[in-house]
């Protein structure tokens, strides 16, 4: 065999335009590449849950994990992280001395690599990841919650957390905030913003829009009775 055989090889391979055919190769390749991704890594666990309520994983910057531990100072207790990723808030938490600290996470490679990340850093016996459906989690008992998911499914999370949390509870959002909440403290800017909501402040708050939202009701059937 010629030496330069591979030289020569490479060399015509540079000169060679792709051409149509070679592009759509390419794409089709990369674009099996990402479903295989999605499906294998990404997906699993989620089969159960409705398309909307789907909410990726995208890890908290570092800086975005420094402002919900602000948020949380002078907290007690146990923390819950709902759809907890890889495991740093839970980790982070529990370094910071909150017990028990528990991630709920659907994806099971997400909860192996919370795992390992633990078990690293010698916390494994000291923190928990289960493996479960954030909205069938019963939360009456959590003092202290952290959530970083979809602005999309925020609303219906308002809901769940009002219904079930005590009153003393402090729930701490990062990136994106509840909409309808009013915060008690706002720590950072940009993507790594993260806001606290005490949750009797929101209920007192909620009574309050209720009552004007009635008393708008009753004034406007006391003018259509009156005319
Ligand atoms: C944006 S990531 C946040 C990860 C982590 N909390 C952090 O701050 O780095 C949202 C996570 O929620 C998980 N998740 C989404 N829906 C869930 C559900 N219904 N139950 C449990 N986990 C869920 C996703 O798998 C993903 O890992």
């Amino acid at each position: 065999m010629d030496d330069n055989a591979p030289e020569e090889a490479f060399a015509a391979l540079k000169s060679e335009h792709l051409g149509v055919w070679g592009v759509a190769q390419i794409a089709a390749g990369t674009g099996l590449a990402v479903y295989a991704m999605w499906v294998g890594i990404l997906q699993p666990g989620f089969r159960k849950v409705p398309l909307k309520l789907q909410v990726p994983y995208i890890p908290a910057s570092k800086a975005q994990v420094d402002n919900v531990m602000t948020l949380l100072r002078g907290r007690k207790g146990g923390l819950v992280d709902l759809g907890s990723g890889d495991g740093r808030i839970v980790l982070e938490a529990h370094r910071k001395g909150f017990t028990p600290a528990v991630g709920y996470e659907l994806n099971p490679w997400l909860i192996r690599l919370s795992r390992f990340h633990a078990w690293r850093a010698g916390h494994h016996e000291k923190v928990s990841y289960r493996r479960e459906d954030l909205w069938k989690v019963d939360l009456t008992e959590c003092k202290n919650i952290t959530v970083f998911l979809a602005p999309s499914v925020l609303s219906l999370l308002q809901q769940k957390l009002q219904a079930e949390l005590p009153d003393d509870a402090l729930v701490v959002a990062g990136r994106f905030p509840f909409p309808d909440w009013k915060p008690c403290r706002i720590e950072g800017h940009g993507v790594d913003r993260a806001w606290a909501y005490n949750m009797q402040t929101q209920r007192q708050h909620i009574f309050k829009k209720n009552d004007t939202l009635k008393d708008s009701i009753s004034e406007l059937t006391r003018e259509k009775e009156s005319t």
